[in-house]
């Protein structure tokens, strides 16, 4: 177990440089399968969801090669083989493999998928999917195992705009006879980034990133080649520490379209900062206010940086209200906040009010998941005196060389084992 000790109170200048988002490429490497031979995915984020990823597509007799921030990877051999639970526990993104594996061999055997505990995270949704294109999904001592001799394309209504869903039935599609309607798709921008790759493999997908997606099922794939768009929570973060300790600090790789709930909010609350093409400038923001924010899905404000933002919030002068609509379990981070000197209430299931500004103290802290992490991380950098923030391997799976970038830019950070 990791742990990042944090001496806080430090003003930021310099620049860090977003890397490739790590909820597209956790999807585009199994996307990859389905190329004929080879494909390259550029601007892959350096993150423990990657390494494991990787390990998944060797065990499927992958080859893969991967240097400077790029996969190459070779699916000529891909065989099917059962993805085995300590692997697919390590991460959420491992359900991606039943998409693309079904349309692939007609068949996957995998263990339960992981990821953050951050709610029940059932994955109904995409069983449904899978089921209504025709294939046989089967649960057997915590193992799915998901058949089909024929799939059809057929029109898909989803009860809720899954990111993940949306992700996984367009792969399964490709496998499918025919035409395959997403209707109510997840509009996220992942979304648009997966299906830009499988377009470029010789996939006709319309619709991407609105909320009806139509996808041809093919057999004719080429090889494929993308990049990862830049991570837009990654971003986020970075903004939020730009707005508390920045002196000049400029962020690089920045794409406001993807961000626009989040400036607006960040507008409301007094942050200012300056953007030209994608390069923000952002100093220390005094006299900050309290907002109401409510977690929606994309375009809305994103879940995935709540728990950041209820950092920042400790230090508006007010209450701020934080409504969390997409997990039932995102507020885990507010035990250690009030611990360091925060007054934050869980006021009812999905409801949090935050009291500001208040002068956070540096202390001992468990990292519970990857945002709640990130949160802590920030309130550590913020704080009077020293922060150990233990269990911090859940913060590495979600931000690229957080310690290097923090570091480069005058934090007083570090990471033991
Ligand atoms: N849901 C269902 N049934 C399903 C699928 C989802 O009820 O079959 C519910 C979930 O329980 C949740 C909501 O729908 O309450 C949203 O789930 P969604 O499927 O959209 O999320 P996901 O695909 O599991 C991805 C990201 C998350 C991010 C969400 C929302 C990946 C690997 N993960 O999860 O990222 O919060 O979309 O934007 O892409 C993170 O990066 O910290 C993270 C948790």
């Amino acid at each position: 177990m990791t742990k990042i000790t944090i001496e806080g109170n430090n003003l930021l200048s310099g620049e860090i440089k977003i890397s490739g988002a790590k909820n597209s490429a956790v999807a585009l490497i199994p996307a990859a399968v389905l190329s004929k031979e080879k494909s390259i995915i550029y601007n892959v984020p350096e993150i423990k969801d990657i390494e494991y990823l990787i390990k998944i597509m060797e065990l499927l007799d992958c080859k893969i090669e991967h240097k400077n921030n790029t996969l190459y990877i070779d699916s000529s051999n891909l065989k099917n083989k059962p993805i085995p639970e300590d692997l697919s526990v390590q991460m959420r993104a491992s359900y991606y493999f039943m998409g693309a594996l079904l349309a692939k061999f007609g068949k996957v055997e995998m263990s339960f998928p992981g990821g953050c505990n951050i709610g029940a995270r059932p994955i109904d949704i995409h069983i449904k999917g899978f089921e209504q294109l025709g294939a046989k999904v089967e649960i057997i001592k915590n193992r799915y195992i998901i058949t089909a001799d024929k799939l059809i394309g057929k029109k898909i209504y989803f009860d809720f705009p899954s990111v993940g869903a949306t992700i996984n039935i367009m792969l399964a599609a490709i496998g499918a006879e025919g035409t395959t309607i997403i209707e109510n798709a997840a509009m996220e921008p992942e979304i648009v980034n997966v299906a830009s790759f499988l377009i470029n493999m010789g996939v006709k997908i319309r619709g991407a990133g609105t909320k009806r997606i139509e996808i041809e099922g093919t057999r004719k794939l080429n090889n494929g080649i993308c990049e990862v768009f830049s991570d837009r929570i990654e971003c986020g973060t970075y903004i939020i520490i730009g707005a508390l300790l920045g002196k000049n600090l400029t962020i690089k790789g920045v794409i406001k379209e993807h961000l626009e709930a989040f400036l607006m909010k960040l507008k409301e609350v007094g942050v200012k900062y300056s953007i030209n093409g994608d390069t923000l400038i952002i100093s220390k923001t005094e006299n900050l206010k309290p907002t109401y924010i409510k977690t929606l899905v994309f375009p809305g404000f994103p879940t995935d940086l709540q728990q950041p933002f209820t950092t920042l919030l400790t230090q508006a002068t007010g209450m701020s209200i934080i409504e969390e609509t997409i997990y039932e379990n995102r507020f885990k981070n507010t035990y250690d906040l009030n611990r360091m000197g925060a007054i934050t209430n869980i006021i009812s299931l999905n409801k949090l009010e935050i009291k500001g500004p208040r002068k956070l103290h540096g202390t001992n802290v468990i990292a519970t998941d990857l945002r709640g992490g990130a949160s802590l991380l920030i309130a550590a950098l913020i704080a009077e005196g020293t922060t150990e923030i233990e269990n911090s391997d859940v913060i590495l799976r979600g931000y690229s060389d957080v310690i290097k970038k923090l570091e480069n830019v005058g934090a007083k950070i570090k990471i033991t084992e």
